[in-house]
């Protein structure tokens, strides 16, 4: 593959346990069909976006076997298998889809057995690089669910675990289970209730994972993000994302995209560097 031009390396690295990855990775769920349910219209696109996303430097992708379901996860490995070394896959377990607009949570010890060993198959691996326990179930003890995990990842079948979706005083408790390596909440420029969680983040030394960095597109339409990205001749996308990167030195975001010119819009947002009066102006 060729690295020639490679964006993303601008955003710096940041540890996953041992392993390291740029600090701009790539969420793949928006690469199956409309509301993250079935197959995507056009497959070698798809393909071609993830390669492409691998090009420019993004060596962190993020998936779940819920997207499509399965649908995300078997396109990476069609797209990248064998992976190149340097390539870490993130991946999660813990929600099911009975229909297009349900995500049902299930952390049972069985459930999460049984979803590992579908995503090791489907992508090809036989151990994952980073397992996210995807959301705490209300029905099963958090720790239930989290010491599964760690029994699955002492069995070798996960490398590092992340967790998703969870409040501070979850993360302290997992954390006395089994070592965590990053923590998966939406945050974004309009949304910020997970601040906590960021600040947990930084103290543990752990990766934070902005998932909806865009907002899904609503971080983009606020006046003021306009006019900072006007100013420095950037597009929304790009000031949004580069807001990401300069809150924090464990942020990792993960734009979604199944387009490859937003694709190249967003690596391009690893060099985009906000002066304070940004900042100050994006607050
Ligand atoms: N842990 C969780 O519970 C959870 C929940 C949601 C998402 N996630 C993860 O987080 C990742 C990112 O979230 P997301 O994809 O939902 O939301 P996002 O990155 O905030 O936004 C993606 C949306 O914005 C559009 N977009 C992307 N780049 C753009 C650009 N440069 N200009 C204008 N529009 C652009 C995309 O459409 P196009 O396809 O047209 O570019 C897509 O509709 C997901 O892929 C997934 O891996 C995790």
């Amino acid at each position: 593959m060729n690295h020639a031009n490679n964006p993303v390396s601008a955003a710096g690295t940041l540890p996953l346990g041992d392993l390291t990855v740029n600090r701009l990775g790539f969420g793949a769920m928006r690469i199956t069909g409309p509301d993250v349910w079935g197959e995507p219209k056009d497959r070698a696109a798809m393909r071609k976006v993830l390669v492409r996303a691998f090009e420019f430097g993004h060596n962190f992708i993020d998936t779940a076997d819920s997207y499509g379901p399965e649908v995300s996860e078997i396109l990476i490995a069609e797209a990248l298998y064998p992976y190149p070394k340097q390539l870490v896959i993130g991946t999660k377990g813990g929600l099911t889809r009975p229909s297009r607009h349900r995500w049902d949570e299930d952390g049972r010890p069985e459930h999460l057995r049984r979803a590992v060993d579908g995503s090791l198959k489907r992508l090809r691996l036989e151990c994952i690089d980073l397992y996210q326990f995807h959301a705490p179930d209300p029905k099963v003890p958090f720790a239930e669910s989290v010491g599964t995990l760690a029994e699955l990842q002492r069995a070798g079948k996960i490398r590092h675990l992340g967790l998703s979706n969870v409040s501070v005083r979850e993360l302290g408790e997992a954390r006395r289970i089994v070592p965590i390596v990053s923590v998966q909440n939406e945050y974004n420029l309009q949304n910020r209730a997970s601040d906590d969680v960021l600040a947990a983040c930084e103290k543990a030394g752990i990766a934070f994972i902005p998932w909806f960095p865009l907002g899904a597109g609503s971080a983009l339409r606020p006046a003021k993000v306009k006019r900072v990205a006007a100013r420095l001749g950037a597009t929304s996308a790009q000031v949004a994302i580069a807001w990401l990167l300069a809150r924090s030195p464990v942020m990792l975001p993960i734009p979604g995209t199944s387009s490859i010119a937003h694709l190249e819009e967003n690596a391009a947002a690893a060099a985009l560097k906000l002066a304070p009066p940004d900042l100050a102006a994006l607050d």
